[in-house]
């Protein structure tokens, strides 16, 4: 019906400029081509742009195909397994889920099921009942004093001014619906987060909502973002997969009144957020900052986000955690294909661990120290449908998050201008005029049901699988076609690998 209401307007201002072009047809051409002398004129005479002074005019075509040559790959070349850095097909996944359109797929896999790479679930020839109700994990070890039931799937961390406050508000409305959490992002607790979505309130090293004059930690001020009901869990972060040790980047453009008055710096300045934490700098001061993080929240789960680097620092840690019996409630794993609203290409392209390779070697070296217990594990890396789920916790996760998941159910196209200020959907931007096209009444309940129909998704496979309990994964479950052979999971990665 929209459609059809659309081509009607199309046809009817079309008839409307052909009318008004013949019948002022003499003035029209004047104009254009006045219009035409003038843009020349000024392409000779301009400095900056070679092309258009050696072509003036039809050099501006240059300019308009490169402004648009994502869509026009998007609308007319792409296939259904191109697009970067998520494919057609998993934009479609996610679109079809939160919008409950054609969830099923007609005719069979259009995959090459020979190639290399790929994978698949092992199932079983007597599958259980699919559960009703999906499973929660309990997060919090032998410190924490309010252990929380979290959702096998939920909201990666992406800050408001990151992201729109629409963006934020539709999100935490989809969370409240649907019963999982909502990661705040660097950028501390805005008002858009308290919506009745349950928060995981994240520290990085600018320590937004924490933070104090001289740009340190302040303990006052965290015990009352930390006391916030809604925040169930802290999370401190160290790294992201994008751009692990180059600390955030909130461009000038973005960093309006508002957004500096919640973090708590200065309106219309690019905030370069540290690369490293002023608090600490060894995996002794990370564990004693993690402690006193959760002594002042009053025993909530608290926990650390990082993209594995050294493999050596992180054993450190872990030897840490024996000597000192500290240790976080939850450790998040991003993988080095995660987003980012902006970060140098360098880093997102060659710095950082992958998220398989980077969660193998978290879980052996938890299970190596005995630490897997007390530490839940949670995970991200473009992992945005059932299968990864099912991969990730066979693999050893306890939860899966997901950013740009939710960002495409809440409209996203993939436009690439995160870092620009210019997101045609109004998901990250703060432009008020892009902005009033997300609509927070419609938007939400995508959310919540991407989030509920990809559970739902994880549900089935677990059932084909033959489990009716999370205990059961394990690593038997997956295998891959690697070097033209079969490879299993179990085989390659045995639980506890050299490490
Ligand atoms: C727009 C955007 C903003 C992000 N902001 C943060 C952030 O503030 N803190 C953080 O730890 N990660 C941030 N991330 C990374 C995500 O939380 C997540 O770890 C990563 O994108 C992997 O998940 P995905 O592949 O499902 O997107 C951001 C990602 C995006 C796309």
């Amino acid at each position: 019906m929209k459609n059809v209401i659309r081509f009607i307007a199309f046809v009817l201002i079309l008839f409307l400029v052909l009318f008004v072009f013949i019948k002022y047809t003499i003035y029209g051409i004047i104009f254009i081509a006045v219009a035409l002398v003038a843009v020349g004129v000024y392409d000779l005479i301009q400095t900056k742009h070679t092309i258009l002074r050696n072509f003036p005019i039809i050099g501006h075509m240059r300019y308009i195909l490169e402004g648009i040559s994502p869509e026009i790959r998007q609308y007319f070349v792409e296939s259904d397994t191109d697009g970067k850095p998520l494919n057609r097909n998993q934009r479609s996944y996610i679109y079809s889920r939160a919008k409950l359109q054609h969830t099923k797929h007609p005719f069979g896999t259009e995959h090459d099921l020979q190639r290399e790479q790929i994978e698949w679930a092992r199932h079983s020839m007597y599958p259980a009942k699919v559960l009703n109700t999906p499973p929660r994990v309990r997060v919090g070890g032998k410190d924490c004093l309010q252990p929380y039931e979290s959702s096998i799937f939920n909201i990666s961390a992406m800050s408001y001014g990151s992201l729109s406050k629409n963006a934020i508000l539709a999100l935490n409305k989809g969370a409240a619906a649907g019963g999982f959490y909502h990661n705040t992002g660097e950028g501390s607790v805005s008002p858009y987060h308290l919506q009745g979505g349950d928060l995981v309130y994240q520290i990085g090293t600018g320590y937004f909502g924490c933070r104090a004059e001289d740009g340190r930690f302040d303990p006052e001020k965290y015990k009352v973002t930390s006391a916030i009901p809604e925040v169930k869990m802290i999370e401190l972060k160290l790294s992201q997969g994008a751009k692990p040790g180059h600390g955030g980047i909130l461009p000038a453009v973005k960093n309006n009144e508002e957004i500096a008055a919640i973090r708590g710096v200065i309106p219309h300045t690019e905030i370069d957020s540290p690369n490293a934490h002023r608090e600490f700098n060894s995996a002794l001061g990370l564990l004693e900052f993690i402690k006193t993080l959760r002594d002042l929240s009053g025993g909530k789960p608290v926990g650390f986000k990082l993209c594995i680097g050294s493999k050596d620092e992180f054993i450190d840690i872990c030897e840490e955690m024996v000597s000192t019996n500290i240790t976080p409630d939850f450790i998040t794993i991003d993988g080095a294909e995660g987003g980012t609203g902006a970060a140098p290409i360098i880093f997102s392209d060659h710095v950082g661990m992958p998220y398989e390779n980077a969660l193998i070697f978290v879980v052996d070296t938890l299970r190596k120290y005995k630490l897997e217990d007390e530490i839940k594990i949670v995970v991200a890396g473009k992992l945005i449908d059932g299968f990864s789920i099912f991969k990730a916790l066979c693999l050893g996760a306890d939860i899966v998050n997901t950013g740009r998941g939710m960002m495409l159910a809440l409209g996203c196209i993939q436009a690439l201008e995160c870092d620009k200020n210019t997101c045609p959907t109004g998901v990250a931007t703060d432009n008020p005029t892009l902005v009033r096209g997300l609509v927070v009444e419609d938007k939400y309940k995508r959310v919540a049901n991407y989030h509920r129909e990809t559970v739902k998704d994880f549900l089935e496979l677990f059932a084909a699988a033959g489990c009716t309990d999370l205990n059961q994964l394990n690593r038997s479950y997956i295998f891959k076609q690697m070097n033209n052979q079969v490879v299993g999971f179990q085989e390659r990665y045995p639980d506890v690998c050299a490490i």
